[in-house]
């Protein structure tokens, strides 16, 4: 089956939301694996809403695994609860960064980055992987982008 991004990105993000949603659903919805479904999703959600650096990181123990990723290269591993990632998964909730700045311990992987959303995906009261969002925009992530992204998450893991 052929995939495409049929996304017109020159509509407004909360126009963008709900085609993203279906395309994602559709993209996984035969496709059993884990990384492969994350790949495309990451280039999914970069390729519609043009963020700086889209990718998820895996918990392993006690560290965070980078796993697939759309944008520059980026940290390997990051020891929790360190940096904007690893204190998503502490906390095990969603951080919304609209300064990156003003973030003690965020962690640089790029120095372009602005702002930046952090979802976890939980089950059975643990994180399982975290979806991480860096943008060049200051501000640029609200309530939209968090309701609408954690939507995309749960298709993950349905798997
Ligand atoms: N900024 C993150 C590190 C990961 S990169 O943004 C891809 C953090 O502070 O944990």
């Amino acid at each position: 089956m052929e995939h495409s991004v049929n996304i017109d990105t020159n509509l407004s993000r909360k126009e963008i939301y709900p085609l993203l949603i279906s395309q994602a659903k559709e993209l996984v919805k035969d496709e059993p694996d884990l990384i492969a479904n994350m790949a495309n999703i990451a280039a999914l959600i970069k390729e519609s809403l043009g963020f700086h650096w889209v990718g998820f990181y895996r918990v392993e123990g006690e560290e965070l695994v980078l796993g697939p990723f759309q944008g520059p290269v980026a940290c390997t591993r990051i020891k929790v609860p360190n940096g904007v990632c690893g204190t998503c998964v502490q906390r095990q909730e969603a951080i919304l960064v609209p300064d990156v700045d003003q973030f003690e311990g965020h962690i640089a992987c790029s120095s372009l980055s602005r702002s930046e959303l952090v979802i976890p995906l939980i089950i059975d009261n643990k994180v399982q992987f975290i979806l991480d969002i860096d943008s060049s925009e200051l501000d640029d992530f609200s309530t939209l982008d968090l309701d609408n992204l954690t939507i995309i998450l749960k298709f993950l893991s349905e798997k």
